[in-house]
């Protein structure tokens, strides 16, 4: 099965906005991530427009040819609007509140079900694939299937924390959870916190893994090592061969 590598350009905007020219453009960063490899390229606009703006999803939107991922929740009426407006080949539902720094928990799907499956039907009519962000907890798993998301993201900054420590510890709940999905039918992504160290133990434990949405990390070693080669070596950890 092969991974997918979403590359999260939210850090480029951020260094942008820290001077508020166009440098880095996030538009060409984006479209040199596909060029160098990138399956696909990640925006996670925050209502505050701290990183991506809104106008830099349009801008996007004209110029990509690798698999579109908008992340963000739905409860904001613009938020839904700039997915419906820009149709990318994927959404992900993630339920940030309004000041949150970086996502830190998953949906309680079943709190949140009917909610949940009315953006997922809204999204699936109008062709956009809808991923669930959710955290490695089986009850949620057969909640995803019941609201008919076709994927799910399981929110991996724990696995990365407890990885360090454990390794075979740190996965076995996404494992039970990956089983769960697969045996439902249900796509699954993960994201957060996965780096060069970590990347390649979740994609063997998880042979279905479908695709990884990646960003600080692989930003901070861009620094390092160039934005080619470390995509590069991204995709390397995510091979099978
Ligand atoms: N997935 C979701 C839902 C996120 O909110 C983020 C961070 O914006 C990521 C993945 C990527 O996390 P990281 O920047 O740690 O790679």
């Amino acid at each position: 099965m092969i991974t997918k590598l979403s590359v999260n350009i939210n850090k480029i905007a951020t260094l942008r906005n820290s001077r508020g020219h166009n440098n880095p453009n996030v538009v060409k960063t984006a479209m040199d991530c596909e060029l160098f490899g990138a399956d696909g390229i990640t925006v996670h606009p925050r209502p505050d427009e701290r990183h991506i703006t809104y106008k830099d999803v349009y801008d996007l939107k004209k110029v990509l040819t690798s698999e579109f991922n908008i992340e963000g929740n739905p409860i904001e009426d613009k938020f839904v609007q700039l997915v419906l407006d820009n149709k990318p080949a994927q959404v992900t539902l993630v339920p940030d509140a309004m000041n949150q720094l970086t996502s830190n928990h998953g949906w309680d799907i079943i709190k949140n079900a009917n909610l949940l499956s009315s953006f997922v039907c809204l999204f699936k009519k109008h062709n956009i694939r809808v991923s669930i962000f959710v955290d490695p907890i089986e009850e949620q798993i057969q909640a995803a299937k019941d609201i008919q998301t076709d994927r799910i993201e399981l929110y991996t900054e724990q696995y990365a924390k407890d990885y360090l420590v454990d390794p075979a510890k740190a996965i076995a709940q996404y494992k039970s959870c990956a089983l769960a999905a697969d045996r439902l039918g249900i796509g699954i992504n993960a994201g957060h916190d996965l780096d060069l160290h970590n990347l390649a133990f979740l994609k063997k434990e998880i042979p279905s893994l479908l695709e990884v949405s990646i960003g600080h990390a692989l930003i901070a070693d861009a620094i390092y090592l160039g934005l080619e080669n470390t995509i590069q070596l991204y995709k390397r950890q995510l091979s099978t061969l």
